[in-house]
């Protein structure tokens, strides 16, 4: 999936004044990390955004996908993983920083010609139309080419079947799994070469947690790169080529997944039972 040569040597901390690495530690990683970045599928570079003036919530943050990889972004409540999808979507002013997709600038370029570039969105909540059918929610997803529907569907029925097999019930009266199907389906009827997902699992059942990563590599297996906000920070790993730990707004950690699972720092700081309190906080 991902060249092996792309990945540092060892966990790489980054960007952070916060509890993880120091700033020297980050300053020698930066450039590194910016090394990788070249010929990146998606790059955001330095980002700075917020929401309130005066109120930065990313502070120079850095991420890369790289053509074909499923890569992670985990890290505490707060930490600002939702903030940095949405800021790679354009949802949330810039105010430093560029995003590039395949080499073009696409900082904060409205949603209509992201998703035409190519890009998949999947927000945490509210991701279905429930009064639509799981047809009509599907038929949203690609209303800017509906003649490519029949071909679409038949695409995202073989990964997800159970939305041909209950295409006319309504969104609303589906699981929490189901819904975050439908949401998945949805973005992957323009044929998106980026999913964007924020926490997928979130809510679920083990059981529908499971699935979803299940199906989220499916998804990647089918020639989709994918970027994944979790939660479920281990699950996450096991699945990704590489993942980001943010904490608050900066990057603290990037690696592969399994190198950051087994990190010591990583594991005390945002695995352990130690994380577990940070996040409540
Ligand atoms: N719409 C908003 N307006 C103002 N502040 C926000 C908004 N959404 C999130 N924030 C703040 O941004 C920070 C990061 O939030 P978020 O990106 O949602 O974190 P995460 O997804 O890592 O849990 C938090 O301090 C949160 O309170
Ligand atoms: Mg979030």
């Amino acid at each position: 999936m991902t060249d092996s040569e792309a990945t540092p040597a060892d966990s790489t901390p980054a960007d952070s004044a916060g509890p993880g690495p120091t700033p020297a530690e980050r300053a020698a990683t930066r450039d590194a990390h910016r090394e990788l970045a070249e010929d990146a599928l998606v790059r955001a570079d330095d980002l700075v955004a917020g929401y309130l003036p005066g109120v930065n919530i990313l502070e120079d943050c850095n991420f890369f996908l790289r053509d074909g990889e499923i890569v992670g972004i985990i890290g505490p409540n707060g930490a600002g993983k939702s903030t940095l999808l949405k800021t790679l979507f354009g949802l949330i002013p810039v105010r430093s920083g560029t995003v590039t997709l395949r080499g073009d600038d696409i900082t904060s370029k409205p949603a209509h010609v992201l998703v035409q570039k190519g890009l998949g969105y999947v927000p945490q909540t509210n991701n279905v139309f429930p009064a639509l059918t799981i047809e009509e929610n599907l038929e949203m997803g690609i209303y800017l080419r509906p003649k490519k529907f029949a071909e679409r569907f038949a695409f995202v029925s073989e990964l997800f079947p159970l939305l041909a097999e209950r295409r006319k019930v309504k969104a609303g009266s589906l699981s929490g799994g189901e819904r975050q199907m439908v949401a998945m389906g949805r973005a992957l009827m323009m044929d998106p070469s980026v999913l964007l997902l924020d926490e997928p699992s979130a809510g679920l059942s083990p059981m529908f947690q499971d699935e979803v990563f299940i199906r989220c590599k499916a998804i990647n297996a089918a020639g989709v790169s994918v970027i994944m906000v979790e939660q479920n920070a281990r699950r996450c790993l096991q699945i990704c080529d590489r993942g980001y730990v943010l904490d608050q707004g900066r990057n603290a950690y990037t690696d592969t997944g399994p190198r950051l699972m087994n990190d010591p720092k990583v594991i005390e700081l945002y695995l352990g039972t130690l994380a577990g309190s940070r996040e409540k906080k």
